[in-house]
């Protein structure tokens, strides 16, 4: 309980302040917590010469973060995966980003492990033959013919392992996906557009309703609104924006466990470029027309 109110606390406290948060400052993030993240909190794992970061996009979602890290902390040791968990808590006023999220987690904690876990916060892998080791290539574990709801064959949302010289090598996920859905089509796109063998587990004798279990603490809807031109935008390729160019702060740090599972969250403030992407706040356009006010200047040239 006590652990409950100390995070809640937490995530109350960040909404409120970014309300006054200016983005305009210049980025600059501050570097994890050394002593727990440079030697894996997994002391009993020093032998193994890799380290994985299971970077979680998260908002709002308690219910799942209570489930989620107990399990995967309890999961990875049993497979002997040094590894620590971060959950990426996305505290501006802005639409969710998950690609941006997990590109931000990436910078802040690549000096100190060498292939991250992309993971959404509602999926547990029941199945141990799901191997988290280190990935050669890009390994999708949420493989379409596992996953409980996603089957159709460019589908590499849910987990997905990557090492550290692919994520830069296709320039990290694109920035421009805000709202829920399709940054992990395009992400799939450029893992082809590099070459990479995307690789799916083989020894897995479970089918999509008993190899994960997909967690709810309360249903929620998604925010699948388009506003501007980001329908048309995010149905392209992206080869401008990605993991150079993602401009975030970080609010704060918390060292924290949930029944004894020890895990990170980073609070952090995604900046948007209301020229490029004005729909990472649909509530602009509304008041804009009712008002008549441009409070963003132009909008980007429809193509
Ligand atoms: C299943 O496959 C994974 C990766 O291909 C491997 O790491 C794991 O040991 C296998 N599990 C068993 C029980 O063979
Ligand atoms: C991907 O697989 C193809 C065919 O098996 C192989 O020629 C190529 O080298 C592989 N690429 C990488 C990056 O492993
Ligand atoms: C795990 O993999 C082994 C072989 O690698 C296989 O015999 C076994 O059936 C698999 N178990 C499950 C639950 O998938
Ligand atoms: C937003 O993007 C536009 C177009 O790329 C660029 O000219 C501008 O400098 C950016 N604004 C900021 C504050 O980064």
């Amino acid at each position: 309980m006590f652990v409950i109110s100390v995070i809640l606390s937490i995530i109350v406290l960040h909404h409120d302040e970014c309300n006054s948060h200016s983005m305009a400052a210049p980025v600059v993030p501050l570097p994890p917590p050394k002593a727990l993240i440079e030697k894996g909190r997994n002391a009993k794992f020093t032998n193994s010469k890799h380290r994985m970061a299971v970077l979680v996009p998260y908002r709002d979602r308690f219910e799942e973060l209570m489930e989620f890290v107990p399990y995967m902390h309890s999961f990875l040791s049993n497979q002997y995966v040094n590894h620590n968990i971060f959950i990426l808590n996305q505290v501006d006023q802005y639409r969710f980003n998950r690609a941006s999220l997990i590109n931000a987690g990436f910078q802040l904690t690549k000096n100190n492990h060498d292939y991250i876990a992309m993971h959404d916060v509602d999926l547990l892998p029941m199945n141990t033959n799901l191997s988290y080791a280190y990935p050669e290539n890009p390994v999708h574990l949420a493989a379409p013919t596992l996953h409980p709801r996603y089957h159709y064959e460019k589908f590499i949302g849910g987990i997905l392992l990557i090492n550290k010289e692919h994520f830069e090598l296709v320039n990290g996920l694109s920035n421009k996906y805000w709202g829920w859905g399709l940054e992990d089509d395009e992400f799939y796109v450029r893992l082809k557009d590099a070459h990479l063998n995307i690789t799916r587990p083989q020894n897995i004798t479970t089918g999509t309703s008993d190899t994960f279990r997909h967690i709810h603490g309360t249903q929620r809807k998604r925010d699948t609104v388009k506003c501007y031109n980001q329908r048309e935008v995010t149905r392209r390729r992206d080869r401008n924006t990605g993991l150079h160019d993602v401009k975030f702060e970080v609010a704060s740090y918390k060292n924290m466990e949930i029944e004894g599972a020890p895990f990170t969250v980073i609070n952090i403030h995604l900046y948007c470029n209301l020229t490029t992407t004005p729909w990472c706040d649909c509530k602009q356009q509304k008041s804009a027309s009712n008002k008549q006010l441009q409070p963003h200047g132009k909008l980007p040239k429809a193509k």
